[in-house]
This record gives structure tokens, sequence and C-alpha cells, in this order.
């Protein structure tokens, strides 16, 4: 897989926080230490963000997290993405998810985010992005067109696995 997506270029490079000069938006990379930034922004996730798994994601190498605020400082978009490796193959970056607040959608609030993340891509020397969304999604489909990601088709599987918890490990953070 070539290189996915286009750069959006962004001001204020170099420090981890970007500013958009167009929307006044400013979107971070959170790190580990950022569990209360990212639980105020737990209203964009499909469920409330659970604090053990927040820090959890944020400690993990090649796990990134990036956070849009409007400038009010309130969190209104996210996008995760993970690093994935293979013996064979250069390490690709995979968008697991990304979201914006429904109040804030058609602003180009997605693309920004995208861009970031494509800027932490080439940062982390990887080949290229890739992300699954729903054939329906037209929203999601709409955006990865517009940065001029190509449609790959495929077919999407997966299956249960029982969760044991490790020694120590409290609960089923899954359940
Ligand atoms: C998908 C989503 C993240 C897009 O966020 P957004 O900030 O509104 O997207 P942008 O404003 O950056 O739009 C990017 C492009 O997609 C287009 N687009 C966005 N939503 C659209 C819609 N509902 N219908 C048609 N086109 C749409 C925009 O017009 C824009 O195109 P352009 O660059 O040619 O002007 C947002 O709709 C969302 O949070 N959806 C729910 C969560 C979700 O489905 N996530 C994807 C999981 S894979």
């Amino acid at each position: 897989m070539g290189r996915v997506w286009h750069v959006v270029d962004l001001a204020g490079r170099g420090s981890g926080v970007r500013q958009n000069p167009v929307m006044g938006y400013t979107i971070a990379a959170m790190g580990a230490g950022d569990h209360d930034r990212v639980l105020a922004a737990g209203a964009l996730f499909d469920n409330p963000p659970n604090r053990d798994l927040v820090s959890d994601f944020l400690r993990r190498p090649g796990h990134h997290l990036l956070l849009a605020f409007d400038p009010g400082g309130v969190p209104i978009g996210f996008v995760t993405g993970v690093e994935v490796a293979h013996p064979d193959k250069a390490t690709e970056l995979l968008v697991y998810e990304i979201a914006v607040a429904e109040s804030d959608r058609r602003r180009g609030v997605a693309t920004a985010l995208l861009g970031a993340l494509t800027e932490v891509a080439r940062a982390a020397a990887t080949r290229g992005v890739w992300v699954v969304t729903e054939p329906d999604n037209d929203a999601a489909c709409a955006t990865y067109r517009s940065i001029g990601a190509r449609p790959v088709p495929a077919v999407t599987f997966d299956w249960d696995v029982a969760w044991r918890p490790s020694s120590g490990a409290e609960g089923d953070p899954h359940r």
C-alpha cells in the first residue's frame, strides 16, 4: 500500500499543538498524563472512556490520540491511530476511530484531524495510512475521498475471544 492520505497543511508545527488558522481550532496530540483531557472529551466517544483504558492507550508505543478543540477550548473531535508492524512489511498506520461533535461537523474538523494524524504517520516513518468504514457511512466515505484516499474493496470478518483478566487485573473492561 502506498501513501494514502494527502497532508493538510497546518500552522504551528513542532509543538505537538497545531493551530488551524482558518477555523481557530486547535489539534493536540495526547500523551501519557493527559487522561483528564481525554476523559473531558468523553461525549465524543461511543462509550464513556474508562480511566484505566485511557491510561493504557496513552502509554502504549505507536498508539496516537489527537483531540480537536474549538477556539473556546471545548473538545469537538478526536482521531485515534495505531501503528501496525509486520515482519515483511513496512509499518503502516491504522485510523482506528474518528468522530466530530454533531454541532461542529461539515467545517473541516475531521479533515484537519486526519491531516495532523498524517503528519504523525510521516514522523513515525510509516509507509501509508488505512481505515475501514461501512460502505453506507456517507459522511465518513465523503471525508476519506475528499482527502484523496483510495477505496480498497475488502471484506471484514471478526470473531469473539473469551477475555480472561491477567494476574492483578480487576474486571472486564469490555463488559
Ligand atoms: C465522519 C465525520 C468524522 C466527518 O467529520 P467532519 O468534521 O464533518 O468532516 P469534514 O467537515 O472534514 O468533511 C470532509 C469532507 O466530507 C464531506 N462530508 C462530511 N460529512 C458529509 C456528509 N454527511 N455527507 C456528504 N459529505 C460529507 C465534506 O463536505 C467534506 O468534503 P469537501 O472536502 O469536498 O468539502 C463525522 O461525520 C462524524 O463524526 N461521524 C460520526 C462518527 C463516524 O462515523 N466516524 C467514522 C468512523 S470510520
